[in-house]
């Protein structure tokens, strides 16, 4: 059977004056798969999960979320969707279960609902014996695991995450990029994140796409862009870096 679409966008488009910051962008992701969006800055990634959010309104062209209008049916589509920010904040004289209940409520979860997630989700992120300490005094590490965790708290069908692993260590980044691919492998949710970090990209997408001055230059599976980028046989040897520099060089 045919997966779902769960995101779906076509000429979208988003202007600031004169300056066109997402042009014409078409593009589709199914249920369940990881997508990874790479581009350099400014190349327009942030803008695009924006309107995927319905948090800035297109200027021209169709975004859907599992099949609704970001722009036309926000609280729909906030049901149904997590989003890490680039900058995530937090109440950092609350602690991390404060702040996780916080959301919840946020997002009209009953309390005895929010407590057993609040508590599995602790552990998952591995914050769990740091849960009573204000947010306040936590590592760069520990809050982005905690804002993983108030991703998760509302079980969103779809994922956004502008740089999720942006100042984590090795070990930090090794164990976000774990978390994520659990996601989408054993709850089937789909996963749009945005990086920098080619080798990261690289290991968990299933498929990534390229985004420069707003246009998407390429989107498949790693090995198709090789083949069509590279201009490379089956089987044979490549890296992300030179399929992105090659795609960079004429963006
Ligand atoms: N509210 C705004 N008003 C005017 N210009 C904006 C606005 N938001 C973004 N831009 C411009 O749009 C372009 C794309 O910005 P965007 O933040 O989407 O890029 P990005 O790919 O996320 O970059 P980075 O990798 O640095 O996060 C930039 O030139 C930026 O200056
Ligand atoms: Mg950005």
């Amino acid at each position: 059977m045919e997966k779902e679409i769960v995101i779906h966008m076509e000429g979208l488009t988003k202007r600031y004056g004169a300056q066109t910051v997402v042009d014409r962008l078409s593009l589709d992701v199914a249920e369940g798969e990881i997508f990874g969006f790479l581009g350099p800055n400014g190349a327009g990634k942030t803008t695009t999960m924006l309107m995927l959010l319905g948090l800035t309104e297109p200027t021209a062209g169709t975004v859907r979320v599992c099949g609704f209008d970001p722009a036309r049916d926000p609280l729909k589509v906030k049901e149904i969707i997590g989003y890490l920010p680039e900058n995530v904040g937090f109440y950092e004289d609350m602690d991390a279960r404060q702040n996780l209940r916080y959301i919840a409520r946020l997002n009209r979860i009953p309390d005895q609902v929010s407590t057993v997630r609040i508590d599995r989700l602790l552990d998952e992120v591995d914050l769990a014996k740091e849960a009573h300490k204000p947010v306040g005094s936590y590592s760069k590490g520990m809050k982005q695991r905690l804002g993983i965790a108030e991703v998760l708290i509302k079980e969103p069908r779809v994922v956004f995450l502008d740089e999720p692993t942006i100042g984590l260590d090795p070990d930090g980044t090794n164990k976000m990029l774990d978390m994520i691919c659990a996601l989408s492998r054993e709850r089937q949710m789909t996963i749009f994140f945005s990086s920098h970090l080619l080798d990261q990209v690289q290991r968990i997408s299933d498929r990534i796409g390229i985004m420069i001055k707003g246009k998407l230059v390429a989107a498949g599976p790693l090995a198709e862009l090789a083949q069509r980028g590279l201009g490379l046989e089956e089987g044979e040897a490549y890296t992300l870096d030179q399929i992105y520099m090659k795609y960079f060089k004429e963006g």
